[in-house]
């Protein structure tokens, strides 16, 4: 057992004053179930939960994510917008895209984004976002916590077999080992830099989005409750939905629901 303080050095990487808003957990069941105790406790935004270690970690659509100790970076950030509820499910976009930026200052490699929520490398998945809301009682925005999940050290053989052939890390798909505490600190920085972008920067936000996005002119199957269908993607629209020409012609803009990519190993 590793006795040093999880994340070790990250503190060094930032100032004092920012270090103080970040709690590192060795172990949780998920950040983003911390951090929304802080918040309802008037946690103010910026405050960030890390853990090396998370034993219920959460994914989109009801999936776990997993959060083996000592290889990836669990974090969540609380933002406390203005903006109407239905401009916040873009964050979770707005995030993917500060967050290659954050991989490619740390790390030395852009990964790339499959719409709408993951970062790949080499087509695998090496990160997910998961974006949650809370509401006051008034129906106005209360807090948004946006929690990012990152594979940064292990093998492809290390995954579970139902994700050893779609999941991979940093480290499998490039063979570097990046230094997590760096990373975790270029997240920060990439959360912090969100919090003021959002939303007057939208198209500079869409322009690395779309730069990075590897779903655009792919094949793509739509998902939506118990509808499957197929398609091209054509393009990221301007609210960051996707533009998808549906097999038979329809031109359709997807901005909720699950899109599968078709690649190596089929529809990931
Ligand atoms: C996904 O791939 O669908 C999203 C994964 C999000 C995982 C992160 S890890 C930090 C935060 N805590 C959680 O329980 N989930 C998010």
């Amino acid at each position: 057992m590793d006795e040093r303080e999880p994340f070790d050095g990250l503190k060094g990487y930032l100032s004092p004053e920012r270090a103080g808003a970040v709690l590192c957990l060795s172990e949780t069941g998920s950040t983003n179930d911390v951090l929304r105790g802080l918040a309802s406790e008037g946690a103010p935004a910026g405050q960030i939960v890390l853990a090396d270690r998370q034993t219920a970690g959460r994914g989109r659509v009801g999936r776990s994510f997993l959060s083996p100790a000592g290889r990836g970076i669990y974090m969540s950030a609380l933002f406390r917008p203005s903006e109407p509820v239905e401009d916040l499910p873009e964050l979770t976009a707005w995030a993917a895209a500060g967050l290659c930026g954050a991989v490619e200052k740390a790390c030395g490699v852009r990964p790339g984004i499959k719409w709408i929520n993951d970062l790949t490398l080499g087509g695998r998945k090496i990160c997910g976002v998961l974006t949650e809301l809370a509401m006051k009682e008034d129906g106005g925005v209360d807090y948004v916590i946006v929690g990012a999940g990152v594979n940064v050290l292990g093998r492809r053989e290390d995954f579970p077999p139902e994700l050893c052939e779609i999941a991979g890390t940093i480290e499998s798909e490039t063979g570097k080992r990046c230094d997590r505490a760096l990373l975790a600190a270029e997240m920060i920085r990439a959360f912090d830099a969100l919090a003021v972008a959002f939303p007057a920067k939208r198209a500079e936000y869409l322009a690395l989005y779309r730069q990075s996005c590897v779903t655009i002119g792919q094949r793509v199957r739509v998902l939506s409750g118990e509808t499957v269908r197929e398609g091209e993607a054509l393009d990221v629209d301007g609210r960051f939905g996707l533009v998808v020409r549906l097999d038979g012609g329809a031109v359709e803009t997807v901005t909720s629901g699950e899109v599968s990519v078709r690649g190596l190993y089929g529809y990931v």
